[in-house]
């Protein structure tokens, strides 16, 4: 590094933020609690709906020990429309942990603060960092673009790559204004668009120098998802109801309730999504587990020809999933509750579904 003046940068990084931050409402307290619960809801969520959640959320719930104090059933109504539940179940246990150990308050000690459910790196350093003003650096989305322009890096590993500068350039004792001067930055100004025309740090920027700031950082390498194949049965009776099932399944949408089905089928990963041959894979899956679960032989298994297809992508993975229509009469009806545990309902919007289930529930109007 030829010639870096880190007084400067921060000097200028500072004021630019003095004069430009945006007036949020966790910035009036900085208390942990509401860091926490900010940076929580931040993670997957725009700042606008994260503002106006953590405003409604606060007004509800003054304290860790309010939360615990709360059903989880009311946290997760309070979180609805944030998607990403396993947020709300891991704040929830959290508070408990903190109710039940620590007085119900988030102590300043980053072992204990690591330990908790859905605390990460980032969110553990934002606490540290930006609570309790400890020379912790966080490094966001917004953060890596920063440093990818100004210093030029073409790494893969972006956060890696920024780990050793982020942290060189925090002024002892300043994380709180240092790590949100940063996230600020590149949320308003170092966007995916750069308007360099307001940013106070074009003379540290070498992409701006090369004029390749658009080329920073550098597109991300297209992700291999995992294939997955799941089939289900929206099984039908002449009264219209509808057969449905809780899931137990800790991992996968625990609790939640679905379809008749199987989540993942052993195939051919080459072939492709939403075809024929997938289909009928799909189809014939599902009618050999219901002769396996059932004293019912296949011709007694008449499906709808046509399926409903969804698709939906995850961390690691696409899923592929069908739901055949089974239309069945009163013998077929006992069948299935001697066999399978579920219940059979006249409206499936009143249970909380994964969202595959509920995209076909919604195309068949059930
Ligand atoms: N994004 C997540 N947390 C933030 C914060 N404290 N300030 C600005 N942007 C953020």
């Amino acid at each position: 590094m030829i010639h870096f003046n880190t007084i400067e940068f921060i000097e200028k990084l500072f004021s630019w933020f003095q004069q430009n931050k945006r007036d949020l409402p966790w910035r009036q307290t900085y208390t942990p609690y509401h860091v926490w619960i900010s940076e929580m809801m931040l993670q997957q969520t725009q700042m606008e709906r994260g503002v106006d959640y953590f405003n409604k959320w606060i007004e509800k719930y003054k304290n860790p020990t309010d939360i615990a104090n709360a059903s989880l059933q009311d946290i997760l109504q309070s979180w609805e429309g944030l998607g990403y539940y396993s947020r709300a179940r891991n704040i929830y246990k959290s508070a408990q942990i903190l109710r039940d150990t620590y007085q119900g308050t988030i102590p300043c000690d980053e072992k204990i603060i690591a330990k908790l459910p859905g605390i990460g790196d980032y969110t553990l350093c934002a606490i540290m960092g930006i609570a309790f003003e400890k020379d912790f650096a966080t490094i966001d989305a917004n953060v890596e673009r920063v440093f990818a322009r100004i210093f030029n890096l073409t790494d893969k590993n972006l956060k890696k790559a920024c780990f050793p500068l982020v942290n060189a350039l925090l002024p002892k004792g300043q994380a709180r204004i240092y790590n949100q001067a940063l996230m600020e930055l590149g949320a308003l100004v170092c966007k995916k668009n750069p308007q360099c025309s307001l940013c106070p740090l074009t003379s540290f920027c070498i992409a701006k120098k090369l004029n390749i700031e658009n080329e920073r950082p550098l597109p991300k390498e297209k992700k291999a998802y995992v294939p997955i194949l799941a089939s289900f049965v929206i099984i039908q009776t002449k009264e219209q109801n509808i057969f449905i099932r809780q899931r137990t399944n800790q991992k996968l949408w625990h609790n939640m309730w679905e379809f008749y089905g199987i989540d993942n089928i052993f195939f051919d990963p080459n072939i492709k999504a939403n075809s024929k041959e997938q289909e009928h894979i799909a189809k014939q899956s599902i009618i050999q587990e219901l002769t396996k679960i059932l004293s019912i032989t296949e011709k007694d298994i008449q499906l709808e020809a046509k399926a409903i297809h969804t698709t939906s992508t995850y961390t690691n993975h696409k899923l592929s999933a069908y739901f055949f229509i089974w239309k069945i009469n009163q013998e077929q009806k006992q069948q299935i509750q001697k066999n399978i545990k579920g219940i059979f309902v006249t409206n499936s919007q009143e249970y909380a579904m994964a969202s595959h289930h509920r995209k076909a529930s919604l195309k068949l109007n059930l």
